[in-house]
């Protein structure tokens, strides 16, 4: 891909227009939202969502989130239902996509849904995000701001660190406050949880009323997020470390000593907003393995384990 200056844009009405634009254009554009930084094209231009996929060295297969300013938007890409609604109210705008049967001849490319009868999508909480979605007025395509199989992107200079040069513009938008990919919930039969993310299970089975299904069947390789190896830094990454060896760089929880701490108080939540910031961090200094402390399993605990447990995955 020939290299391309990638523009810093601010998160004004002026920049966000200009995101518009270039995205109409079919041209990439980073956008903060609350959960990550997402890497967006026009979910309709089967151009620009085949530039996703070659930016990100993204393999084709795995399909997209669309991301809409509103529910009406959605429902002309999805088949709506019951359910969709319970959560969609308890929990849109935010840290939530849902997996729905597809509707036909919408204009959604296949590449999006990598031609799939189903859809992901989800209404984001940044505000930055709303103006531009509302801007563009259809569904965009946006996976995580990052190259394949890399840490994900809590900050506009993470993104071009990892795609400087290979996308049109960057909207600096901040820190995002989650800083944990999106809970994604498959509606498609009995309720399943396809991956854990910024909403709690625990949330969204008592939105539900109902237990969600684990799916961890061969199928989820729909939702290759699943993919073992994943999030992963360059150096090693070993887990549940009790106590330090010489040489490692250490990632703490609670009250230890370390390099970087991902909540000092032992809070889950400040612990994933600072997740794949720290691991950035880490990332840039000697060391080729980094140690991570022991994280309660419950809560968005449970999103950050799967996080490091695939950072800490064979390669
Ligand atoms: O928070 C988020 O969800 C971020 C921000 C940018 O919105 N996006 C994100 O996208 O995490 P990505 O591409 O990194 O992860 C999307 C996940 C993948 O694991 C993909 O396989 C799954 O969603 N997915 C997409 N469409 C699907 C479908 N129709 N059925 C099952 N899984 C699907
Ligand atoms: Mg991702």
């Amino acid at each position: 891909m020939p290299n391309k200056v990638t523009q810093l844009l601010p998160s004004t009405p002026d920049g966000v227009a200009t995101a518009a634009d270039l995205l109409g254009e079919g041209g990439l554009v980073s956008f903060p939202t609350e959960t990550v930084y997402g890497l967006g094209a026009d979910a309709t231009n089967d151009t620009a969502v085949a530039r996703i996929f070659a930016a990100k060295g993204r393999p084709s297969f795995n399909p997209l989130i669309a991301h809409v300013a509103d529910i009406e938007t959605a429902k002309r890409y999805v088949e709506w239902s019951d359910a969709a609604q319970k959560l969609a109210d308890a929990f849109w705008p935010g840290p939530l996509s849902l997996v729905l049967p597809l509707k036909q001849n919408t204009g959604m490319s296949h590449l999006v849904t990598a031609g799939l009868p189903s859809l992901a999508i989800r209404i984001p909480a940044h505000p930055v995000a709303h103006q531009l979605l509302e801007a563009v007025g259809g569904p965009v395509a946006a996976p995580s701001a990052n190259p394949s199989g890399k840490i994900s992107a809590t900050r506009a200079t993470h993104v071009i660190d990892g795609l400087g040069g290979k996308i049109e513009a960057v909207i600096d938008g901040g820190d995002c406050a989650v800083g944990l990919e999106s809970t994604i919930v498959g509606l498609l039969g009995e309720p399943a949880l396809l991956r854990p993310g910024g909403v709690p299970a625990e949330d969204i089975e008592a939105a539900l009323g109902a237990k969600l299904k684990h799916d961890t069947s061969p199928d989820t390789l729909l939702a290759p997020g699943q993919m073992s190896s994943h999030y992963a830094p360059g150096a090693a990454v070993r887990l549940n470390a009790t106590d330090w060896q010489v040489g490692e760089l250490r990632l703490g929880f609670g009250h230890v000593p370390c390099d970087l701490n991902l909540s000092e108080s032992g809070d889950l939540i400040e612990a994933a907003a600072n997740l794949f910031r720290h691991l950035h961090a880490l990332d840039r200094m000697e060391g080729n393995r980094i140690a991570v402390s022991p994280i309660p399993d419950q809560g968005l605990g449970r999103a950050i384990n799967d996080r490091l447990k695939r950072a800490a995955a064979p390669r």
